[in-house]
């Protein structure tokens, strides 16, 4: 992923370190459990992690070639690591299946300096606004989590100017994904940049056009 041209600001984010999965409430909608991953996940998130339709859109770009890999992926989001970051698996609340995983990474691993989101939800259950009531949902949840005062390096086109902002949540997305957009705005999300650059994954010999989300808190108090 290239680098983007950065601006430091005064701003507000989630106190560091996030809560431990342990301390986190599941949240629940009409349909969905929302809940930190756990050992039992493996093979929910083998089967997700398996389906080359969704993996495409994943940095990786490829299906994991085992559970090893997928296990890999899960510790990035269990104890130790789990205070990093403030990612879920997203269940059916009436059958217990896991049919997706979304949530945030933060800085410095984010390509705008933001708190990033993402998701991703098993082929069979596309188009049912899972998406949507998704993130929806979690989005309520992040904006109350703790905020402390910080100063961070952020995308130079997710604000106007440096000095004082408001806290801004991020996402990108490649250009072609017009599922993926209409759950970002149907979100209050707002596209503010696009780019053209190398698809650097394994396989992927091609220029990829990717496309910038973001929503501000002053959006949501508004
Ligand atoms: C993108 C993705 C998350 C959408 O999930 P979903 O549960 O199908 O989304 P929703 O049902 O909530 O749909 C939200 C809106 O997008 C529209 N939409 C969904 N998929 C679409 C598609 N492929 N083409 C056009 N519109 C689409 C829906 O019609 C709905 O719009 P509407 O309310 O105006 O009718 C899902 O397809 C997915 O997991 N894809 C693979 C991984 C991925 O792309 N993740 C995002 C990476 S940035």
């Amino acid at each position: 992923m290239s680098v983007q041209p950065k601006v430091v600001v005064k701003t507000h984010l989630p106190t560091q370190p996030f809560p431990l999965n342990a301390e986190r409430k599941p949240i629940r909608t009409e349909r969905l459990i929302i809940r930190p991953f756990s050992e039992d996940d493996l093979d929910g998130m083998y089967a997700l992690r398996t389906q080359p339709e969704v993996m495409k859109y994943t940095a990786v770009g490829r299906i994991d070639a085992n559970r090893e890999e997928t296990q890999a992926f899960m510790a990035r989001f269990m104890p130790p690591e789990d205070v990093r970051t403030y990612n879920n698996i997203i269940t059916l609340a009436s059958t217990g299946e896991i049919i997706g995983v979304g949530g945030g990474v933060s800085r410095p691993e984010s390509v705008f300096g933001w708190p990033e989101i993402g998701y991703l939800f098993k082929k069979e259950y596309w188009g049912q606004g899972y998406a949507t009531e998704f993130l929806k949902a979690w989005l309520n949840d992040w904006w109350t989590l703790p905020r402390s005062e910080v100063e961070a390096q952020v995308d130079v086109q997710s604000v106007d100017g440096a000095g004082e902002v408001p806290e801004m949540i991020t996402a990108f997305i490649e250009e072609s994904n017009v599922g993926s957009r209409r759950v970002l705005e149907k979100a209050g999300f707002r596209e503010f940049k696009q780019w053209n650059e190398p698809d650097a994954r394994d396989g992927y010999e091609r220029d990829v056009t990717l496309v910038g989300f973001v929503l501000s808190s002053a959006d949501i108090k508004n």
